[in-house]
């Protein structure tokens, strides 16, 4: 299934680009993976269940959900592009990996019998997706954070419902995605780091500011 993403690596991690070892006293640049190596497993459920399907939802279509981080990350490829195209780049790369964890989760919804709209359970009703859900930060530290925060909410998301649904197969399917958010968290440390780096080296005392 990693086949799926074209031009993404695989081999969750951050990994040291070629063999250019120190540069300048600071580490090379490094190259990331986008989503880990074992394959996906079947997108398939065992029976229809709407709790399981509310809970597919939240992932579909809530504030908190694979829909928020593909726009999310959107917004910061296009703001980065010309600041910081490497960050630029690794925002779009990783969008088109959430895309995946999104048809994913659309697809298991609809099979556990939810019409897999953007749009997820509150109370009585039904609430839809808004691109309200986004803060929209255009300053790089702010964007990292932020998006940092949302794949360890992510991941905290996923751990719970794989504590309580008992449906092997969607539990299969949220551990796999839990493995590529990882890999996100990684990667948003490491270019975290590398604005820290970059500030310490221009003698600049405190966080880094965009510069628009
Ligand atoms: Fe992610």
């Amino acid at each position: 299934m990693n086949q799926e993403l074209p031009g993404l690596q695989g081999n969750c991690g951050v990994h040291p680009a070629g063999n250019q070892g120190l540069a300048g006293g600071r580490p090379a640049e490094q190259e990331f993976q986008y989503f880990a190596p074992p394959p996906y497993p079947a997108v398939r459920v065992t029976a229809c269940n709407r709790a399981y399907a509310d809970a597919m939802l939240v992932n579909l279509g809530s504030c908190d959900s694979e829909m928020t981080a593909v726009s999310r990350y959107l917004y910061d490829d296009l703001i980065l592009k010309e600041q910081w195209p490497r960050a630029s780049e690794c925002f779009r790369k990783i969008s088109m990996v959430e895309m995946h964890h999104l048809h994913i989760f659309g697809e298991l919804a609809y099979q556990l019998g939810a019409d897999p709209r953007l749009w997820c359970a509150a109370g009585r009703r039904m609430n839809y997706w808004s691109p309200r859900c986004n803060p929209y930060p255009r300053d790089p530290w702010e964007i990292l954070t932020v998006a940092l925060a949302g794949e360890e909410q992510t991941i905290r998301q996923y751990r719970q419902q794989a504590g309580w649904i008992r449906d092997t197969c969607v539990v299969e399917n949220l551990e796999r995605i839990i493995l590529d958010e990882e890999c996100h968290v990684r990667i948003f440390q490491s270019l975290i780091q590398e604005l820290e780096g970059s500030a310490a080296d221009s003698g600049v005392n405190q966080r880094p500011q965009s510069r628009r």
